[in-house]
């Protein structure tokens, strides 16, 4: 093997035989890297028509996206496509001609993250290689792509202490990467920086109405033999979720923080718990190093600076505000528990 200085004259400096040159000496056309990297303005349709394309069907936040896409009447199909098969996608695209794609589709793991440790190809094969190469199709189509990603890649720093009340920005790149989960997700969503028609929501711990759907974060930590009591950032779905599908007709792009302004911890949650859905309801606390004996994967704790999200949307409540009027007032009426 040669030095570097050697091989740099003799394979680098050296001339070199007429592989970049056709006979007459004009440079070959460049490899073809592929048919979506020159960024094109918006798609519009020619009938004007807002239409969209949804993954995540059968997930969560997919369904939401359903759900709320019916209610208010927009034209939606969900892909019936896997996130990396392109050429499933784009016959997809040719068909229904969608202004906007939004995806809620990603590997979150079963029964929790911990799944992502041990099945690392396909995890990331879903949140890295999937979510880029949809990214990728519709950077070159002029597509706007929402994608509902996570505020999981970040946990408490010197310059973001617990307390502080100074939150992670969008500017902030991931300083977490205690789970295979999150490192996927904070590797993503840095790349996706570069898509001119890419819109990455920060969720975090997300909070339904529905306090016995399983999957709610709520349910979770009232279900969990001991809890951390940590104060974080989390979004609250109902109030949200319209907001990010004005956030896809608004065709706004890059990165946002996704969830409600400020923090609420895992005893305060469980105290609003108590007083307005389950007045008999306990629990137990431990330490972070206690919860950390029992897990595969670390968890993030962390805020995040909403101020980005609010000049959009002033009217967006605080987290605890948000808790009382979306959740636990309504659940406080339909049990007939008084809510002062
Ligand atoms: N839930 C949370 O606590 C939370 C918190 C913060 C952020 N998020 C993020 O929000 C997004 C949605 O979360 P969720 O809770 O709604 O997830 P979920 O309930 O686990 O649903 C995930 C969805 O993704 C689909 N999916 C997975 N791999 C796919 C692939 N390769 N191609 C196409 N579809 C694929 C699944 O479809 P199949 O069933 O067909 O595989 C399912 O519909 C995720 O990106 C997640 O990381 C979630």
């Amino acid at each position: 093997m040669l030095g570097i200085k050697e091989s740099l004259v003799k394979y680098v400096f050296q001339p070199q035989p007429a592989a970049s040159s056709a006979p007459d000496g004009t440079p070959k056309a460049p490899p073809k890297l592929g048919t979506s990297y020159t960024p094109r303005g918006p798609f519009e349709r020619p009938d004007g028509k807002m239409v969209f394309l949804v993954f995540g069907r059968t997930g969560w936040l997919g369904g939401e996206l359903g759900q709320m896409l019916t209610d208010s009447g927009h034209k939606f199909e969900y892909s019936k496509c896997r996130l990396h098969d392109r050429a499933g996608i784009e016959a997809e695209i040719e068909a229904l001609q969608p202004t906007h794609i939004l995806s809620a589709a990603g590997v979150t793991g079963r029964p929790n993250v911990d799944w992502c440790e041990f099945n690392q190809v396909k995890t990331l094969q879903t949140n890295i290689l999937g979510v880029l190469n949809l990214a990728d199709i519709c950077e070159g189509r002029g597509i706007h792509f929402t994608n509902f990603a996570t505020g999981c890649i970040f946990e408490y720093d010197d310059a973001h202490k617990l307390g502080s009340g100074v939150g992670f920005t969008e500017e902030d790149k991931a300083n977490f990467d205690g789970s295979f989960y999150s490192k996927t997700k904070g590797f993503v969503e840095d790349m996706l920086r570069s898509y001119n028609h890419t819109l990455t929501l920060r969720v975090r711990m997300p909070i339904g109405a529905d306090l016995e759907f399983g999957r709610n974060f709520l349910y979770k930590i009232s279900h969990y033999a001991k809890i951390v009591d940590i104060p974080n950032s989390m979004t609250v779905l109902p109030e949200m979720m319209p907001i990010s599908l004005e956030m896809a007709k608004r065709r706004l792009t890059g990165i946002y923080n996704f969830t409600n302004p400020g923090v609420v911890s895992h005893n305060e949650c469980m105290e609003m718990y108590k007083k307005y859905y389950k007045p008999d309801h306990t629990w137990t606390n431990f330490t972070l190093e206690e919860q950390d004996k029992i897990l595969s994967a670390k968890r993030s704790n962390n805020e995040l600076d909403c101020t980005k999200l609010q000049k959009e949307f002033p009217e967006m409540l605080g987290i605890k505000e948000s808790l009382l009027k979306y959740v636990f007032e309504p659940n406080a009426k339909a049990q007939g528990i008084a809510a002062e």
